[in-house]
């Protein structure tokens, strides 16, 4: 069974000629089939967490260990942390001009298969995959997220996810920015991958309406770059009504 164990992750970014810690040691363990979400507020980390994992070169690992299934990913570079089983689906997408849709999925499901996936059976993996998150089939010729609107990028991330079948799924904020059906459609995208079993599913979110449709096993808040509190689904309801004072109070801020 894959796990990812972060311990006293300590992250540091170069801005303005001056570094500065943002994440001051993380601590956390996903199994695969699990479901943790983490919530906090607006600039506590979360993101630059998640863009560390995924070995983004800004962040500067000063502290800490991750490991995926006991294999030292912080030695890994991007790519071979996406072969090994880690994916993000990134909270503002980027676009790639000059890059098809159709050329891109292909060309990373070669890279995390290990082979090609035969051409006849992927062209219905995909026209299939995107039926499923209502995408029109016309995105297949469209440049990667490029003048996509906000919930297209995200339906996008998640059929990237539907066809990577990650180990660990990263999704940063997928919830953002879509309208009810949009919402609904791409949490079932995420479920159906989850009922694999097959995955562990880090939910970034500041919505509990996402959770009413992703059931968390695990919740966690976040503030000031770590972890300060977790609970199960509950925890969630209570940060909805109670917000995050409890954890900020002091001005400890990121
Ligand atoms: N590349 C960078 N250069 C400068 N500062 C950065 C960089 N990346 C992150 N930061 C700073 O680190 C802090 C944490 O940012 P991060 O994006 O991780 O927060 P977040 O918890 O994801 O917030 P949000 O809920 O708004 O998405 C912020 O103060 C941000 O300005
Ligand atoms: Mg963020």
């Amino acid at each position: 069974m894959a796990t990812l164990e972060i311990r006293d992750l300590h992250v540091t970014v170069e801005a303005d000629n001056a570094t500065k810690e943002i994440l001051k040691g993380v601590d956390l363990t996903v199994k695969q089939g699990e479901t943790h979400a983490i919530m906090g507020p607006n600039g506590s980390g979360k993101s630059t967490l998640a863009y560390s994992l995924a070995g983004h070169p800004k962040y500067t690992i000063t502290e800490g260990t991750v490991l995926l299934d006991g294999e030292d990913v912080l030695e890994m570079s991007v790519d071979e942390r996406a072969r090994a089983g880690l994916f993000l689906a990134m909270q503002y997408p980027v676009e790639v001009p000059g890059v098809s849709v159709s050329n891109f999925l292909r060309t990373s499901a070669t890279a995390v298969r290990g082979e090609a996936p035969k051409l006849r059976t992927w062209v219905k993996e995909v026209k299939e995959a995107m039926e499923r998150l209502n995408m029109d089939s016309s995105f297949a010729e469209r440049n990667v997220n490029e003048g996509f609107s906000g919930g297209e990028k995200k339906r996008h991330e998640i059929l990237q996810l539907e066809l990577l079948k990650p180990k660990i799924a990263i999704l940063d904020e997928t919830d953002s920015g879509l309208d009810v059906d949009a919402l609904r459609i791409v949490s079932e995208g995420v479920n159906r991958v989850r009922e694999t079993g097959e995955v562990g599913t880090l939910l970034i979110t500041h919505y509990t309406r996402i959770l009413r449709y992703i059931k968390p096993d695990f919740v966690h808040v976040f503030s000031a770059g770590r972890i300060v509190e977790s609970g199960g689904a509950e925890l969630a309801d209570k940060l909805e009504d109670e917000g995050y004072e409890a954890y900020t109070k002091g001005g400890v801020s990121a």
